[in-house]
């Protein structure tokens, strides 16, 4: 959801509605009233009120754990905080995301980590990160349109070659550099550090000729485009990331029409007839893409999880909530996995989709 769409409490009532809820879950509800207090004490005197540690980490984690949309909430309060509120020149913000991908991506064995910069004051001044995430690879489009590379990613790399990025030479796997803005500046960028970044090559347990695609993708997905709003404070950059499905890899970023488009190509080296849609040639060519992603991620050591997994474990969190006494709520053409749906769990189960706060939002 865009965060101009929710209806927002004033400030003194959205810190008082996330702290007493805070409190009351985190078993400290006898420090609520002083709390409160200096809360309100704050806002009086500065316009906005800062969190302490522990409700920046509680804050972070419910956000997670009501993202209608993600399947991974099982493990919602395992999510590390690396608190960069302190973050305020270019440089501090460059070591803060430097230290993001090293932290999250642990060698392959990748830690779901949140890094939260400065909030959006009275006096405005947080920055935003206008990478919608940390690692992607660029899109080039040519006079004809066709693009070489990421087609989701061709806005933006129209923004960083304007400010003055550019590749000697073009690859469909270019990382793109970090761009970020201040208020009232112009964005800044800087090259990603490569080596920071973790690459799976894709091969196949069992088509040889797999390797020479030349296919790969990024091991840790990074969102760094989305608010976190909690107690009513926006904190405009906030890049987080969990571990990849290998559906969001296997069948839409290299699968879809409108991404790396690789069904017509692998069905075809597969030797299957692309002219008859009856033969299924796309769903082979998608449970052979996913394969390959799954076995190779396995290989290299990174973290993945498959969709059924996955939606095992949603169901497995809807009962951990429904314990605890509360309401899950989703959004089901997200949560069900966009291939073998029916064969998943979560297919033949219903949810409503209600936004509540702490959360992450579009701008
Ligand atoms: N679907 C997005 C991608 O392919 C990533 C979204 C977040 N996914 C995650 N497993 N935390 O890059």
């Amino acid at each position: 959801m865009n965060i101009t769409e929710i209806s927002r409490l004033p400030l003194p009532e959205a810190a008082e509605e996330f702290i007493r809820s805070a409190y009351a879950e985190l078993g400290i509800s006898d420090q609520f009233e002083s709390r409160m207090v200096e809360v309100i004490r704050q806002i009086s005197e500065t316009g906005t009120y800062v969190h302490t540690r522990t409700e920046l980490e509680h804050g972070a984690r419910v956000a997670w754990r009501n993202s209608n949309r993600c399947i991974g909430r099982l493990y919602w309060k395992t999510l590390k905080i690396l608190d960069a509120r302190e973050a305020d020149t270019d440089e501090e913000i460059f070591k803060a995301l430097c230290r993001h991908l090293e932290f999250a991506t642990n060698g392959g064995e990748i830690r779901s980590t949140i890094t939260i910069f400065r909030a959006a004051g009275p006096d405005g001044a947080a920055p935003r990160i206008l990478n919608d995430q940390l690692i992607r690879y660029a899109g080039y489009a040519d006079e004809s349109g066709s693009v070489n590379g990421d087609p989701s990613q061709v806005n933006f790399t129209r923004l960083c070659v304007q400010l003055g990025w550019s590749k000697p030479e073009k690859s469909r796997f270019d990382l793109l550099p970090w761009v970020w803005q201040w208020p009232g500046r112009e964005p800044a960028w800087v090259e990603i550090p490569a080596e920071l970044v973790m690459e799976v090559p894709l091969e196949h347990p069992f088509y040889d000729w797999w390797a020479d695609l030349g296919l790969k993708w990024h091991a840790v997905p990074v969102i760094s485009s989305m608010t976190l709003e909690i107690g009513g404070i926006l904190y405009t950059a906030a890049p987080f990331n969990g571990w990849y499905m290998g559906t969001e890899v296997g069948s839409r970023n290299l699968g879809d029409v409108s991404r790396y488009n690789l069904l017509p190509l692998v069905a075809q080296k597969m030797g299957l007839d692309t002219d008859n849609p009856a033969i299924l040639w796309k769903d082979r060519a998608l449970v052979e893409l996913n394969t390959s992603v799954l076995h190779s991620y396995a290989k290299a050591g990174v973290s993945m999880t498959d969709h059924h997994e996955a939606s095992e474990q949603f169901v497995h969190f809807e009962q951990t909530e429904c314990k605890k006494g509360r309401t899950i709520h989703a959004e089901w053409a997200w949560i069900v996995p966009p291939m073998s749906a029916s064969a998943t769990e979560v297919f033949h189960r219903e949810y409503e989709n209600k936004v509540v706060c702490p959360n992450f939002f579009y701008r």
